[in-house]
């Protein structure tokens, strides 16, 4: 049972023997991200002291090269997560190739594959704008013990163990689901603990936020088109609000406790949209599903597209069920 004020060491200890494949594994490894996530919060709090301390690109005063801060995030995600011999692969937004741990430890028993966004919405990083860390977490299809393959990474997003985002906000948050719902944890800077904050996170069902990138509606689908203009209606509880902040990660965190929807979908520029299947829409899509929301593409449920490339991207359409059932309606007449 989820109680409000717990630390989430604690929550991982309570909750072991809900995990699917309980051998400790997967809770050591949430345990993992916790504490990169806490390294990365810490950098990026510091962004906005760049022309004091240098920024990216720039060597600093001990002679280091400064780096940008989604690649500092992802060096220290891997690095923590290879450290502690947790993982037997690695694939990253910011990586061309998966990392196939396994390379480096022939005897590597371990079962779980992760997948990262180690920094979304980095663009928001130069004008103080919340950004996050999304990761997705799978069991391996390969036998143990043998070197990971591309088959452990394309996995439909119905086979996730677990998945969340870190938020670095106003305060910082740490949202995960292992599959029996979503808890939200908050950051105390002061003693650098997470505390369970929000459990059992729910989507209302209905909301009155859409956010979208309007900017690219001439190359929208007419489906997409036609809702936004619903959107903007003036019947019963609509127009609706306005909000897109470009981070996925608090556009989709703001509609969860606010209810709305989020879309990202093709255009005529990007038949496929931009955000990517592997580290962003199967980890949002399960903790949608499980927060009582939908993602799908517009067509087909997000989880069940079957990967065919590492950085593949797909449209979305996310958030609270009734809103995204009416968008999924309009784009029956695309
Ligand atoms: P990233 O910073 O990881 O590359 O992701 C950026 C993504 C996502 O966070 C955001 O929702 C979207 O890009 C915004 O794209 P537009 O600027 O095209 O709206
Ligand atoms: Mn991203
Ligand atoms: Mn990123
Ligand atoms: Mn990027």
């Amino acid at each position: 049972m989820a109680k409000k004020n717990q630390t989430l060491g604690e929550f991982i200890i309570e909750n072991q023997e809900e995990f699917k494949y309980s051998s400790g594994e997967l809770s050591r490894l949430i345990n993992s991200i916790r504490l990169a996530a806490k390294v990365v919060n810490h950098e990026v709090n510091k962004a906005g002291l760049v022309d004091i301390i240098g920024a990216a690109g720039e060597t600093n005063i001990q002679g280091e090269d400064q780096q940008k801060l989604d690649v500092y995030a992802n060096e220290k995600f891997i690095q923590t997560l290879i450290n502690r011999n947790i993982v037997c692969g690695i694939g990253s937004e910011e990586n061309d190739d998966f990392i196939a741990i396994n390379s480096l430890d022939e005897n590597n028993q371990n079962k779980y594959v992760v997948l990262m966004d180690p920094l979304d919405g980095s663009s928001n990083i130069d004008v103080n704008v919340s950004v996050g860390t999304i990761f997705s977490i799978y069991r391996r299809i390969t036998p143990v013990g043998t070197p990971v393959t591309i088959d452990d990474f394309l996995q439909e997003g119905n086979k996730q163990v677990a998945a969340g985002y870190v938020i670095y906000g106003t305060s910082t948050m740490l949202v995960y689901t292992t599959g029996h719902g979503v808890n939200g944890f908050t950051l105390n800077p002061a003693i650098g603990t997470f505390y369970l904050s929000h459990p059992n996170m729910q989507f209302p069902e209905t909301g009155n936020i859409y956010s979208i990138n309007e900017g690219n509606y001439a190359h929208f689908p007419v489906g997409v088109k036609n809702y936004i203009k619903y959107c903007q209606e003036e019947e019963g509880d609509r127009p609706y609000t306005s909000r897109y902040i470009g981070s996925l990660v608090s556009d989709f965190h703001r509609n969860l406790i606010k209810g709305g929807i989020y879309i990202y979908p093709q255009t005529s520029k990007a038949p496929n949209g931009k955000l990517r299947l592997l580290y962003e829409c199967n980890p949002m899509a399960f903790l949608a599903e499980q927060a009582n929301g939908l993602a799908t593409d517009g067509f087909q449920r997000i989880m069940d597209i079957k990967p065919t490339a590492l950085h593949q991207r797909v449209p979305i359409f996310t958030g609270s069920r009734k809103m995204v059932e009416k968008a999924k309606e309009f784009m029956k007449n695309s």
